[in-house]
Formats: structure tokens, C-alpha cells, sequence
């Protein structure tokens, strides 16, 4: 599945989009895009698997209640398995995703690669390998503080994400993500306003004076412990698994790339880059292979104030037309000359025995739209957040948009991630 996000006309026009995701396995789709998208990227950020052996999931809320955050009205999926045959396999999969991200770059790009303990050492070796030693800008330590402690040996806290950039030409704007150096009283150092009325902090050592403007920022170092994990009941969580804070992604992006550039995600996960890229003016390429992530970033993408237009492709969802499917019944009513009314009035799928949940609360997410040329247009979309847990059962559409050459189709998601495409 491609989904393609923003610039409404857009389609397999990728130009003209402002997001585009691709619901794949990035080692093998990525050999079929170097050559297209060459030198095209500012910025990637990976976050694979970490070797952990573990399979982690997508929990789904459902229906209102879920939404309104009972623990009892969710399902639990697995989302995916960070489970390998050898270790030579996770590091053919790592390797195969640098080399052909270091194609992707621009001259001025840079790439950050996440991971934790047990395969920093390794990539590191890797990278310089690829991007050449010279190009290795940082091991960035981001140390939390979550989870428990062990007595057997100092507790492992941190995730280690290194920065290489593609060449000497890389761009890296420090002021962009420094913090403001404030007033706070500095021990040690005498408080003076200087000629221009600004406020510093000074002190000489070796016959020298140091100066501290208030007003000026400090920037961070390498070491990157003012960013907490994500907590059980933060809102910013989507219940996917092994998500990131957009604080984490946002210092990265506003460094290392300007407004308008393209960023990379191949293991996009919940869509932290998605969202903090389209907060920040930036496009995005994103790839995962879970179809969990492809619809919670969507979700993510269209709950933002800067939501736009979603258009999507997929030769393994085959449309239907609605009078040959059983499971799902619709009503269509004229409401004026301009539009017409779509109501959903019944929806099947296999049930759950632990409540006795109405048709609705099995849907996560529909729209309406129209289909040309095998892709699917959203035109209006209701979806189930924790800001609005409920679902609209009408919509409206214009009639317009359902004139010869587009087909009005109707889009399904339900909570198990089983989706469906019918032809009205
Ligand atoms: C650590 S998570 C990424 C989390 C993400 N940064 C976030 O903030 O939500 C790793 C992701 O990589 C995906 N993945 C694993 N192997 C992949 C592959 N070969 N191609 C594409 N995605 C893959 C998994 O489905 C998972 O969503």
C-alpha cells in the first residue's frame, strides 16, 4: 500500500505531495526508489529493531469507552517481531537499509541511526564503512530514566543514536534547537549589563573573561538526558509499541534539515517522523511493514491542525462493489442538488464475546471518497482519538465527486486492522 498525503490532486505524483508512505519492508523496496529519489533527502532517521528478540504490539482501543480510557475495551495486536534467524540476518537487513539510505542523501544530508547496546558497536563500524570515518559527527547518548533496575549490573539507560553526515557540505543549524541561557543565578560568576544593555554572567580565568549573555542560548551536547520516555499515560502515546517522543524527533529534524526539505523514515513505526515533519513544515518518505503503523500514522497525521489531504493505492486491497459484499450495509440520500448523504448501517466482522460491543464500535476509522485510476481519494474521513471518541455514522460528500470518471467509494478500517474498499 502507498499512501500519499497532502496536495489534493496529487496521486502517484509523488512531487506533489507532501507526504508519502509506504507500507513495505524497506530492504526491499528501497532498491526500487534509489534511483528516483537520489541525493533527494536532508534528513533520515532510523529506529530499527534492536535486536531484542521480542515481539511488541499495536494496542486498539475500542469503541467509546476504549477511547474515553478503559483499560477493558482494548485489543491487542501484534504490531511486529524483532525476532531473527542469526544475527547475520539482522545485520544484512541493517547493512542492505544504510548503504542504499547514504544514496538517498543530498550532499548537505544527514542520517541518524537509533539503536541501544546491543548493536551500536556494530553499526558504528558499519556506518564508517559507508559514509567514510571522516563523516561521523556524534554518538548521541539519550538517557532516560523509566522502566526497572537491576542489582546485577549498572542499569541500562540510554539509546545511542549516531550522526554521520553525507559529506562537509552538510547543514546543521545549532540555534535552532538551543535553549535560552535565562537569568538564573550563576554561582561563581559576577552579573554585569554591558554597554548595549545586555545582561551577561562573567568570570576571567587565565587572565581571560568569559562572557554569558542571558539572552543568548545554550545548545545541547551530545548527551541528551532532558528528554523523558514516554509515559504510560502520555498523550502524545498511540499504543504502539517502542514509540518515540516527538521532542527527540524534533531536535533532530529542526538541526539538521529546513522547511520544505524531505525527511526519511524506513521503520516509521507510530509516525513520530510523519508528525513532526508536518508540524514543521518538512515532507517526509516513510516505510514500515506493520499495517498497524500505516493506519495509526494516518490517524496521527489527520488529528493534527495542519491535516490535509489523503489519497492511498493498494494492489492487495481489491475494490468491491458494494452490491456483491455481505458484510457491510450503506445508505445513500440526495440531501440538495450539491450533495448527498452516506450512512452506515451495519458492519460484520468476527465478533469479540467479552462485551456485547454494537457494529459501530468494531470500526475504527471510514471515509468517503472516490476511486480513479486504482487509487482512492479521502474526501471526508471520522475516525475514533481520545479527543473525539465517537464515530460519525453519515457523512456528506459532494456530488460532484462522483461524476463518471471517479467512482464514490467507501473506505473501511475496523479494529482488527482489516480493511475494505467498496464501489458505491
Ligand atoms: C522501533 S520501531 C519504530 C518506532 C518509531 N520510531 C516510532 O516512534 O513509533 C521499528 C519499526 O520497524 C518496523 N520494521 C521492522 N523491520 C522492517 C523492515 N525490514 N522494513 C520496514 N519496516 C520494518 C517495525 O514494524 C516497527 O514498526
Amino acid at each position: 500500500m502507498i499512501l500519499w498525503y497532502g496536495g489534493k490532486q496529487s496521486g502517484s505524483d509523488s512531487s506533489k505531495s507532501d507526504g508519502i508512505f509506504l507500507k513495505t519492508d524497506a530492504s526491499e523496496s528501497l532498491p526500487l526508489l534509489v534511483d528516483k529519489w537520489r541525493e533527494k533527502i536532508q534528513l533520515i532517521y532510523l529506529d530499527p529493531p534492536f535486536f531484542t528478540g521480542k515481539k511488541f504490539s499495536f494496542r486498539q482501543k475500542i469503541g467509546k469507552e476504549g477511547w474515553q480510557g478503559s483499560s477493558k475495551h482494548i485489543i491487542s495486536h501484534q504490531a511486529y517481531a524483532d525476532v531473527w534467524d542469526s544475527r547475520e540476518s539482522f545485520l544484512d537487513m541493517l547493512q542492505e537499509v544504510l548503504t542504499l539510505s547514504h544514496q538517498l542523501l543530498k550532499p548537505e544530508g544527514s542520517m541518524f541511526l537509533h539503536l541501544d547496546y546491543r548493536f551500536s558497536a556494530h553499526a558504528r563500524l558499519m556506518m564508517d564503512k559507508i559514509f567514510g570515518e571522516s563523516n561521523f559527527l556524534n554518538e548521541i547518548v539519550w538517557a532516560y530514566q523509566t522502566g526497572g533496575r537491576t542489582k546485577r549490573y549498572f542499569s541500562r539507560k540510554h539509546d545511542t543514536i549516531l550522526f554521520y553526515r553525507k559529506s562537509d557540505e552538510h547543514y546543521f543549524n545549532a540555534d535552532e534547537v538551543g535553549k535560552p541561557r535565562g537569568t538564573l543565578k550563576r554561582n561563581n560568576m559576577k552579573k554585569q549589563i554591558g554597554e548595549d544593555g545586555r545582561v551577561f554572567w562573567s568570570i576571567r580565568s587565565n587572565g581571560k573573561e568569559y562572557r554569558y549573555y542571558e539572552d543568548s542560548k545554550v545548545y545541547p551536547s551530545d548527551v541528551w538526558d532532558d528528554i523523558s520516555h514516554l509515559h504510560q499515560k502520555d498523550p502524545e502515546r498511540t499504543g504502539y509499541d517502542t514509540q518515540k517522543p516527538e521532542a527527540l524527533m524534533e531536535r533532530i529534524l529542526l538541526s539538521a534539515s529546513r522547511p520544505g526539505d524531505w525527511i526519511g523514515d524506513f521503520f516509521a513505526g507510530s509516525g513520530t517522523t510523519p508528525a513532526v515533519a508536518q508540524k514543521n513544515g518538512r515532507k517526509w518518505i516513510a516505510m514500515d511493514m506493520s499495517k498497524f503503523s500505516i493506519h495509526v500514522c494516518r490517524k496521527r497525521l489527520l488529528q493534527s491542525s495542519e491535516a490535509k489531504f489523503f489519497c492511498f493505492s493498494d494492489p492487495k486491497l481489491k475494490a468491491q462493489k458494494y452490491e456483491d459484499n455481505n458484510d457491510v450495509e450503506i445508505k445513500i440520500t440526495k440531501s440538495n442538488e450539491k450533495t448527498m448523504e452516506v450512512q452506515l448501517l451495519s458492519y460484520q466482522c468476527e465478533p469479540l464475546s467479552e462485551f456485547d460491543y454494537k457494529f459501530f464500535d468494531y470500526i475504527d476509522y471510514w471515509s468517503i471518497g472516490y476511486i480513479r485510476d486504482n487509487e482512492f481519494f479521502s474526501y471526508q474521513e471520522t475516525y475514533r482519538s481520545a479527543e473525539n471518541p465517537y464515530l460519525k455514522n453519515v457523512l456528506v460528500v459532494g456530488v460532484d465527486k462522483a461524476d463518471a470518471e471517479k467512482e464514490l467509494a467507501c473506505h473501511i478500517i475496523d479494529i482488527y486492522g482489516k480493511q475494505l474498499l467498496l464501489i458505491l
